[in-house]
């Protein structure tokens, strides 16, 4: 594939690695070059099949409009948008492309999210839950886009309770970690997640990049993992 990568921060320059080492051609891209979205005019887009998003939530919307309105595909990483998933959600609809996005590209967090959703059932006995998230001191939203997810799906896994208490630290260079705690009277039940690198994020965002390729419509990161 012919990908055009947005950010070349701490995450985008490992996408950028896995692509290169899967035989795609990559250009990369980042702030400086991207003003007012300078790259993403429909002449610059054409030579791409797909344009994968790790940037910031102060400038996504910006990018998402400008692809999906040229009509490319996208793979969005980037967290702190969700708010405005419906008017995306038209948009893609709209301009028939394809769209993926997720708070967490990692087959483990896939996992672990399967895990919450079982272990949610607690909250229908008399458990407590809470969820704690680290992060390394730079990262601009805060709960984590991984923390929001894990706090809506075990909300609708348990029913009607209200969504758990989120609880965000920010230091160091903590790449990821995320817990869930249930707790009773009688015990405790822990959950963790605890991510080494940035690899597992690079690896299934440039696998679902490749799964994106003549596909249309929007999809959640969540329901297709399996597929990869
Ligand atoms: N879905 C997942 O699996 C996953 C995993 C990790 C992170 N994330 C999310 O991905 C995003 C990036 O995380 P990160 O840790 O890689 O952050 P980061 O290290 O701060 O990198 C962000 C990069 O975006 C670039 N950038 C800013 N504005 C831009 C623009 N308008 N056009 C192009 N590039 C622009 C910056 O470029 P300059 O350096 O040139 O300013 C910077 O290199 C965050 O929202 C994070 O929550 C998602």
């Amino acid at each position: 594939m012919n990908l055009l990568l947005l950010g070349r921060g701490k995450t985008g320059s490992l996408v950028a690695e896995v692509a290169a080492e899967r035989k795609h051609h990559i250009r990369i891209v980042g702030a400086k070059d991207n003003a007012e979205c300078a790259a993403l005019t429909p002449e610059n887009l054409a030579r791409f099949d797909t344009v994968i998003d790790f940037t910031g939530p102060h400038c996504v919307l910006a990018h998402i409009e400008a692809c999906v309105k040229a009509g490319k595909n996208m793979v969005v990483g980037t967290t702190g948008w969700y708010k405005e998933m419906d008017h995306v959600r038209t948009l893609v609809e709209q301009h028939r492309t394809g769209f993926i996005f997720g708070p967490n590209f990692s087959i483990g967090v896939s996992l672990f999210f399967d895990i919450a959703r079982i272990a949610a059932t607690a909250l229908n006995y008399d458990y407590s839950g809470q969820i704690f998230e680290r992060h390394h001191a730079h990262k601009a939203d805060a709960p984590s886009g991984t923390a929001i997810a894990i706090q809506r799906l075990i909300r609708e896994a348990a029913g009607t309770h209200e969504p758990l208490e989120v609880t965000s630290f920010r230091e160091g260079e903590v790449v990821g970690l995320h817990e869930v705690v249930f707790e009773s009277a009688a015990d405790r039940i822990y959950l963790c997640h605890d991510a080494k690198s940035r690899r597992g994020f690079a690896e299934g965002a440039v696998r679902t990049a490749e799964w994106l390729i003549g596909k249309k419509g929007f999809y959640d990161f969540k329901d297709v993992w399996r597929e990869l």
